[in-house]
């Protein structure tokens, strides 16, 4: 098996750096109990207030060489004045590695659209940094017998074609995809966990997309969306997923503790 990658959005969680530390001490003390055969990849994606110490926390310990720093956003431009947003050569500064790019929350709730999703991946790419690139649709249609329509597949189909819009294949080889179906996220009204199978379907779409027009495809794909320690290992272990992405379970010291424990004994 390859080696899984564990991805933790802490959104605009938590409240203070302290509660940050001691997310991070747990993570490490687990970690340090990890044989070589056992680890994994773990990137922590904190907000920006958090990202310059998260950063110096990595560097120590059993978290550096096992854990990788992130960011949840872009600016779309490097240079223009833009107030409010942080840049991509800032964030280079601070040694992030990844960006979470076209998150549902976004979106949705900040109307982001596909135009500016497509600019903030490409001012990741531009400062060569890692996008993880969030694909998912906000509703699925049912049949009147009850059955998924096909609307959401047409969905996921346009969103991924203009997500990528105008990116080279290598370019687009280099992007982490996550397929979070905005329904199962935890914080949505009525949220429902997704399954594996029906999960590993719209994986299926974005690939068909992405290799249809590049003739190539991005080497990871991860799941999030409502995980928890109870469910990660069932996504975990589907061959279409390299790994998982977690919002809420991520700020829970012990919950996060749990899902790393799941993942090192299914390697
Ligand atoms: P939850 O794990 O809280 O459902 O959030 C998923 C998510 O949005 C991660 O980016």
């Amino acid at each position: 098996m390859t080696k899984q990658l564990i991805v933790a959005n802490w959104k605009n969680h938590p409240d203070s750096l302290a509660e940050a530390v001691e997310i991070l001490d747990s993570a490490d003390k687990y970690l340090g109990s990890l044989s070589e055969a056992e680890r994994f990849g773990l990137i922590f994606c904190p907000p920006f207030v958090f990202t310059e110490e998260v950063g110096k926390i990595l560097k120590t310990s059993h978290l550096e060489h096992q854990a990788e720093l992130g960011a949840q956003d872009i600016s779309i431009d490097d240079k223009t004045a833009l107030t409010g947003e942080v840049s991509g050569s800032m964030l280079c500064k601070l040694g992030v590695g990844y960006v979470i790019v076209g998150h549902s929350e976004r979106r949705w709730k900040l109307n982001e659209s596909n135009e500016t999703v497509n600019k903030k991946l490409k001012a990741v790419l531009r400062n060569e940094m890692v996008p993880i690139v969030c694909i998912g649709e906000r509703e699925r249609d049912f049949s009147a017998e009850g059955e998924p329509a096909s609307g959401w597949k047409d969905f996921i189909k346009k969103q991924v074609e203009a997500t990528f819009a105008g990116l080279s294949a290598d370019e687009v080889t280099r992007c982490i995809i996550a397929y979070e179906p905005v329904w199962a996220i935890s914080t949505t009204p009525g949220a429902r966990s997704d399954t594996p199978e029906s999960a590993a379907e719209s994986i299926f779409i974005i690939k068909e997309v992405l290799s249809k027009t590049y003739n190539l495809k991005p080497k990871t794909y991860l799941y999030g969306g409502s995980i928890t320690s109870a469910n990660a290992r069932e996504f975990l272990q589907n061959n279409q997923f390299d790994g998982v992405l977690v919002g809420g379970a991520s700020v829970n010291k012990e919950e996060f503790v749990k899902i790393l424990a799941t993942v090192s004994k299914i390697l």
